[in-house]
């Protein structure tokens, strides 16, 4: 049983085998086998943020493990009436064996795994971290790549906000990938991200043009410019539509490299990108079924069989 709330909850070891785990669960996530690993325990998704793809890929992971799901959002509760998440976590406590929390403040996701017995997996916290999202982003670089080792990875936009850029940069330099940050000034990591990522002795740069990175990388991953965390609307605007990605200017990649994004995107990645051998965005969203599954397994201490038919 185990809470994740960052990357630090996992070794290498054990990110390499829920890796192995999702690698078996696909025919399941595409509903091709059936396998109740799951059936008779319930997951509460606790999304007090919008989402799309998190809260539906862990609702169809969780189903197609023949378990089920409590879905929570913060329209139509009790935290309109002004209940507190300590309260709320109490309640799930009780109702479920297992929850994903969205929440719009950094830290909402260690506060609940210490005020509950369940486990807690962190589904994006606000400019804090998006383990989940890592974990599927770390098995779509493992199946165009083979390896994260020596691998270029360029991470673009909103690097200071963004959660999804902090786990995955934190996890790709503990398997040696080296890292090309590109942002607006207003948008670096922050530094203090930064330099623990380079104490775990891997290349790390910083950019603010995308246009010179492109033929060298081997994963360009794209992120939005996130309106909703400004402060300032003033400051959102100098940036808003910095950074676009179109077909024309993957014509010198490397033939394997692979842009991917969390999504959703507005403007960052042309629709022109789609149809590129290049694109991975659409499997990458597809991935967080069979990740997300491997970790539900694994946090409620269930062996993902090594056969899987
Ligand atoms: N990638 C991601 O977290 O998407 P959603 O916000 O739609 O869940």
């Amino acid at each position: 049983m185990g809470d994740l709330v960052t990357m630090d909850d996992l070794t290498n070891e054990e990110i390499v085998a829920i890796l192995d785990d999702s690698e078996r669960l696909v025919p399941v996530a595409r509903g091709v086998v059936n396998l109740p690993l799951l059936e008779g325990k319930v997951l509460a998704n606790m999304f007090f943020e919008n989402s799309t793809r998190t809260r539906m890929s862990f609702e169809t992971a969780m189903k197609r493990l023949g378990g089920s799901v409590l879905n929570f959002s913060s329209v139509g509760t009790s935290v309109s009436k002004g209940e507190t998440l300590y309260d709320t976590m109490q309640m799930i406590d009780g109702y479920a064996d297992i929850a994903a929390i969205r929440h719009p403040r950094q830290g909402a996701a260690q506060y609940s795994a210490d005020a509950v017995e369940i486990p807690i997996l962190n589904a994006g916290d606000g400019a804090g971290n998006h383990p989940t999202q890592t974990m599927l982003d770390l098995f779509t670089i493992r199946q165009s790549h083979g390896d994260l080792d020596g691998l270029n990875v360029v991470l673009v936009g909103d690097l200071r906000y963004g959660r999804t850029v902090h786990s995955l940069s934190h996890a790709l330099v503990r398997f040696g990938a080296s890292l090309t940050l590109v942002s607006p000034g207003t948008l670096r990591m922050p530094k203090e991200i930064v330099a623990d990522l380079r104490s775990q002795g891997s290349e790390v740069a910083e950019t603010e043009s995308l246009q010179e990175q492109i033929n060298h990388a081997d994963v360009i991953y794209m992120t939005r410019i996130q309106k909703e965390r400004f402060p300032d609307e003033d400051e959102y605007a100098k940036v808003a539509g910095i950074f676009k990605l179109n077909s024309s200017d993957l014509s010198a990649a490397k033939k394997g490299m692979i842009v991917m994004h969390p999504l959703p995107r507005v403007d960052e990645i042309d629709p022109n990108v789609d149809s590129s051998d290049h694109a991975k965005y659409f499997e990458q969203a597809f991935n967080g079924v069979p990740t997300r599954m491997a970790l539900l397994c694994r946090s409620l201490g269930v062996e993902v069989p090594k056969e899987v038919k």
